[in-house]
């Protein structure tokens, strides 16, 4: 085995049973972290599976990120088991939105709750251990739509908008303690909570419009390479990286293309 960048590091992502947040326990894996992932559901495979075959000593909790006892449970068993928490991804979110008067408040507490409370109650849970070690990186999971407006956002723009001020916040409170906050804002990227909306047929027109804004290739982008971005943030590469939010969006919030680049013999 060579060096890897996050050698006996423990690392909890929420949402490490799927998409970005397996992608990301993965990546964490092969760069020889212990982790451990807090998810609503069980991991049926995939890159959570591929990340404790390389990790054995993974650990996989069932538990949602609204549930402050369940969190600070989590931690508690890791850090007795596996040492203390050196990194948190907190990647579970949930899609959701539509136009706000037309939005129940139940579907707005639900979005709200997961994607910005749930990051909130687990930096709570871990910051405590990382105060008293003084170290620790926490990973927040955005997206372009926490930095731009979009149609129909609504919601989750709210939420997502939340999580980068929030990780700001954070960043300032604890850098004196050797605790580095940042975000990565995610394009669009091919995962499950993708598929449950673009892959709808009245979406297929928008799929397309929405693809061609990523600059970069005209395409949606893959856990994977958001993943990579995360490990950056998590490892000691970023010793000197605080309160930032990272899109990792193929050029999204660049600005928009609208076909004078073709006009230009650019496509
Ligand atoms: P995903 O659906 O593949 O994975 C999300 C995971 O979070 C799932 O395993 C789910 O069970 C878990 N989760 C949901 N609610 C939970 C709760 N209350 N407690 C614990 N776990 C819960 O989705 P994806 O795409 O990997 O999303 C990960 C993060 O990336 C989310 O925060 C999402 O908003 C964000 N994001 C995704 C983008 C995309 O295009 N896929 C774009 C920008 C941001």
């Amino acid at each position: 085995m060579g060096i890897g960048r996050l050698d006996g590091k423990v690392a909890l992502v929420t949402g490490g049973a799927s998409g970005i947040g397996a992608a990301s326990a993965l990546r964490f894996a092969e760069e020889g972290a212990k982790v451990v992932s807090f998810d609503l559901g069980a991991s049926e495979g995939g890159d959570w599976k591929k990340a404790t075959e390389i990790a054995p000593a993974a650990r996989a909790f069932q538990g949602d990120v609204r549930d402050a006892a369940a969190l600070a449970e989590c931690v508690r068993e890791v850090e007795a088991e596996m040492g203390g928490i050196d990194i948190l991804m907190s990647s579970a979110g949930v899609a959701g939105g539509g136009a706000a008067h037309s939005m129940d408040e139940e579907a707005w507490d639900t979005t709200v709750d997961i994607n910005l409370k749930g990051t909130f109650l687990a930096a709570k849970a871990v910051l405590p251990g990382m105060i008293e070690r003084e170290r620790g990186a926490i990973v927040n999971v955005a997206s372009v739509e926490g930095i731009q407006g979009c149609e129909g956002g609504s919601a989750y723009n709210a939420s997502k908008g939340g999580v980068v001020l929030l990780t700001r916040n954070m960043a300032i409170d604890y850098g004196r303690k050797g605790i580095r906050v940042n975000v990565v804002c995610p394009g669009f990227i091919e995962t499950p909570l993708f598929r449950s909306v673009f892959d709808m047929e009245v979406m297929a027109e928008v799929r397309e419009k929405v693809a061609y804004q990523h600059h970069l290739g005209g395409r949606f982008g893959q856990p994977r390479e958001i993943a990579n971005a995360a490990l950056f943030l998590a490892s000691d590469e970023a010793s000197f990286v605080t309160g930032q939010a990272l899109a990792v969006d193929g050029g999204f919030t660049a600005g928009h293309r609208f076909g004078v680049a073709r006009m230009m013999g650019l496509e």
